[in-house]
């Protein structure tokens, strides 16, 4: 990079600002380590985070809240929002509606209100909206993206996509003890991106309607105080009616997987075993054109996304970078950035959301709304169905469809006491040590 360059690239570096200070850290990461952003402020209500968050910051000019109305007026360009994962909708509105673009963590909302509020937040005030789904970003969906776009393996027909994470022995970490904690009262098919994201974004196909399954419940997640089904299916109709079974949650073998067929071929990742590759190897079966069963070619390889030592290091196989990348250059207006917007956020979350209707409703299908379409709107403007009391006003749902089990709250000082116990450990995780290293007093 040429002198001029580099100095222009530091000047136009742009300032972000990050909610949620745990899973924010590798945002935070990122704009101490690229150099097209720079960290301006950092807000967490809690003060063990935020504190640990300062003692990194030694030497940066990074400032500090502990409340978003304060840190929404901070000057920068943009705001990361990594708080808890069904709060995101309204944050994402007040910032574009002061001006700043928006990078979200999954989910996008949690109710189709707040569907309606964020896309017409998008439309008006024009910011920048990327939804941070990660996983289409990981070597292997990514390349799937550019192979289904060059027309590698024809027309979708199928699809399987899978996101199994057996969080039981971190619940401790990532719940303390809380139980109101959206993990312990997320129903089953509400976290559902990870899994049916890279789909599609891979073939840019809307979701029309969706079927629900919802996994039972058993000691595991009554053990650690998860009120919702043990995991979640949604069998996903896309517009060109090529189907999909996305699968989430915890089981007990995690799995992350996908895998396409189309109308000529099928392309997969590695499954995670060992010495398969995993979402680092492609495998690709496929012909020339349907019909061409004498030419069959068969591939496997590690796909690279040309900036493999910049994303080195960088969590859930490199991806964590990527997100970010695409979203400050998409700032910077470069014509390559690739993010997920608003409308496409939703062609994640919504299957998921309206899976679980369909599961209250005894396993009908459940036409997805496509809020492009502005006269559908109204519909769905004052609809707050989800399983948060502080969001659902009087049109709450049981967390689990049988009906919202009543867990002893000895099971959540029971995870209070591991986690706890984790913040005494010298090699506690990040959030014990950040605990550890900050004021007393965190509830
Ligand atoms: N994409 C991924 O791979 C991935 C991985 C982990 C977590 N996540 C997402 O990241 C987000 C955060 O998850 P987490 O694991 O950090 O745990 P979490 O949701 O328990 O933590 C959220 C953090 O935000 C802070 N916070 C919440 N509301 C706040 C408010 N109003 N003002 C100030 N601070 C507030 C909390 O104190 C906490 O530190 C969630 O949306 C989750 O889905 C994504």
């Amino acid at each position: 990079m040429q002198f001029k360059e580099l100095e222009e690239n530091i000047m136009n570096k742009v300032k972000i600002g990050v909610l949620g200070a745990y899973r924010g850290t590798s945002m935070i990461n990122y704009c101490k380590h690229a150099g097209n952003a720079e960290v301006a402020a950092i807000c967490d209500k809690c003060p063990e985070t935020l504190e640990a968050q300062r003692a990194n910051a030694e030497g940066l000019d990074i400032a500090f809240y502990d409340n978003f109305e304060d840190f929404i007026k901070h000057d920068m360009d943009a705001v990361v929002l990594a708080n808890y994962a069904n709060e995101h909708a309204s944050f994402a509105i007040k910032a574009m509606k002061l001006g700043k673009h928006v990078f979200s963590e999954v989910l996008p909302v949690q109710t189709m209100k707040e569907a309606v509020e964020l896309v017409e937040a998008a439309e008006e005030t024009k910011m920048i909206y990327a939804y941070g789904e990660n996983y289409c970003y990981m070597p292997a969906p990514y390349e799937m993206k550019k192979l289904y776009t060059k027309n590698k393996i024809g027309e979708l027909e199928y699809a399987e996509c899978e996101y199994i994470h057996n969080c039981e022995s971190i619940w401790p970490s990532i719940t303390y003890g809380e139980k109101e904690h959206w993990r312990n009262n997320m129903y089953s098919t509400f976290y559902c991106t990870h899994s049916l994201g890279p789909i599609i974004h891979a073939t840019g196909l809307r979701p029309v309607s969706v079927i629900g399954f919802e996994g039972t419940k058993n000691e595991r997640n009554l053990r650690v105080g998860a009120k919702g089904g043990m995991f979640g299916i949604e069998m996903v109709t896309l517009e060109n009616g090529g189907i999909v079974k996305s699968i989430h949650g915890g089981l007990y073998e995690n799995s992350i997987w996908y895998s396409m067929y189309g109308s000529k071929g099928r392309m997969e990742c590695g499954r995670e075993v060992p010495g398969s590759g995993h979402i680092n190897t492609i495998y690709l079966d496929y012909n020339k054109f349907s019909g061409d069963y004498n030419h069959h070619e068969s591939e496997s390889y590690n796909p690279a996304h040309g900036m493999e030592d910049m994303a080195k290091g960088y969590g859930h196989g490199g991806s964590d970078f990527y997100t970010m990348w695409h979203f400050i250059e998409k700032i910077k207006g470069n014509p390559d950035a690739d993010i997920i917007d608003v409308y496409e956020a939703l062609d994640m979350f919504l299957p998921g959301m309206f899976a679980y209707r369909s599961i209250l409703d005894g396993g009908k299908s459940q036409e997805i709304p496509n809020l492009r379409d502005k006269s559908i709107r109204g519909r769905w403007r004052n609809d707050t169905a989800c399983t948060d009391p502080k969001a659902a006003g009087d049109m709450l749902l049981p967390v689990f469809s049988k009906g919202t089990p009543d867990i002893d709250d000895g099971v959540y000082e029971y995870m209070k006491k591991l986690w706890d116990e984790e913040c005494q450990k010298e090699d506690g995780n990040y959030r014990a040590q950040a605990f550890k290293q900050g004021s007393k007093g965190y509830k």
